[in-house]
């Protein structure tokens, strides 16, 4: 179940590039060219993950012409004009928001939606959460069309892409419920020393840590930031937010943590914490931590960061460690 309080639903479904699943004769002859390649694109974790199918009545046509095409799994077909569908599936005809509601009822968890009509009918209702896209490496020129007319814009965040050997494309999206500017339109990335986009950063952060204690950054402290990582936040081409990264044990100590004056109480800070925590779990760190100013405790608390041991000075202004366990594991001690 997700927060919206029905089951989770997924998309999982592969297209060719002009936008079509399946010929007009409903052949999938074509998905052939991505198999055998000793690659099952995630559907086994998609499986796993799912215990409710609702397929359109097309799909199920196809479905059926093995025998069990999803061992385990409840299986809902859609369709105004069967009247019984194969034993063990069910068969449902009328409102979509009033079938995931009934299901959510009887416990379901997680439903993977399937066929062209059905997938649309589910966007138009807003009731999607995850979409994996599979693009098919041919041009069909012609056949049954991935999405029929949905009438409604849905703003979708790109949560992963991967390309494999066979030529398909692999696309994951996560569908936006409610559109959050700031979230939607700023870019964090990895910024190389020295880069321009480095220098950008050196001086966002003398402009807010700097200026206001009348000093600058001296060119041993900038010496030193040779090996750390620079990360930094981008609107377009305007630089928002700048942190460095620097690895201690199997800890990130997160630090020089900076945000534009003008993008301010937008939520940037959040985000920024938010990238860096996730690159920090990619490359295996156990825990981040930072020495936090009084003033910024709050925050920090608010981010799921826990007071460590006694408050103490840093260049004149009091601090107090905080951290955040990011890998399970991460419960054991620092090495430092
Ligand atoms: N490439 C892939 O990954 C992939 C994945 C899935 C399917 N496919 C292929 O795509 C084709 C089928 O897709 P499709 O877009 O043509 O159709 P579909 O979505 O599978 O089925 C559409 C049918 O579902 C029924 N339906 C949908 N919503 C309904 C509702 N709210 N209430 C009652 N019935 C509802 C209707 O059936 P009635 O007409 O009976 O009323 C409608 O005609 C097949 O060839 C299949 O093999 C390919």
């Amino acid at each position: 179940m997700n927060a919206n309080n029905r089951p989770q639903i997924s998309i999982y479904i592969a297209a060719s590039i002009d936008g079509y699943i399946a010929r007009k004769d409903n052949s999938l002859d074509w998905l052939d060219r991505v198999g055998g390649f000793d690659e099952d694109y995630g559907f086994k974790k998609l499986l796993d993950s799912i215990d409710t199918l609702i397929i359109g009545r097309k799909t199920y046509e196809i479905a059926i012409t093995v025998p069990d095409p999803y061992p385990g799994k409840r299986v809902v077909v859609l369709s105004n004009i069967l009247h019984s569908v194969r034993e063990g599936m069910e068969l449902y005809r009328g409102d979509l928001t009033e079938l995931v509601s009934k299901l959510h009822r009887e416990g379901v968890n997680h439903i993977w939606v399937d066929g062209g009509v059905t997938i649309s009918q589910f966007l138009a209702s807003h009731m999607v959460d995850t979409m994996t896209l599979g693009i098919i490496p041919i041009i069909l020129g012609e056949g049954l069309p991935l999405f029929n007319v949905i009438g409604k814009e849905i703003p979708c965040r790109l949560l992963s892409s991967q390309s494999y050997s066979s030529g398909l494309v692999q696309l994951n999206y996560e569908l936006i419920k409610e559109f959050t500017p700031m979230k939607d339109k700023i870019h964090f990335k990895i910024v190389d020393f020295g880069s321009d986009d480095y220098k950008k950063s050196v001086s966002l952060r003398e402009e807010i840590l700097r200026k206001p204690l009348g000093i600058t950054f001296a060119q041993a402290e900038l010496e030193w930031e040779k090996d750390p990582i620079h990360i930094a936040g981008f609107l377009g081409q305007e630089l928002c937010a700048t942190a460095v990264l620097v690895p201690v044990g199997n800890a990130v100590k997160m630090q020089r943590v900076v945000t534009k004056s003008s993008f301010q109480n937008k939520g940037i800070g959040s985000l920024m914490m938010a990238f860096c925590e996730e690159y920090a779990q990619k490359q295996g760190y156990k825990s981040v931590y930072c020495h936090a100013r009084g003033t910024a405790i709050p925050f920090y608390l608010k981010n799921q960061y826990a007071l460590e041991g006694e408050p103490f000075d840093e260049d004149g202004i009091p601090h107090h460690k905080m951290k955040k366990v990011i890998n399970a594991e991460g419960q054991c001690a620092e090495i430092e």
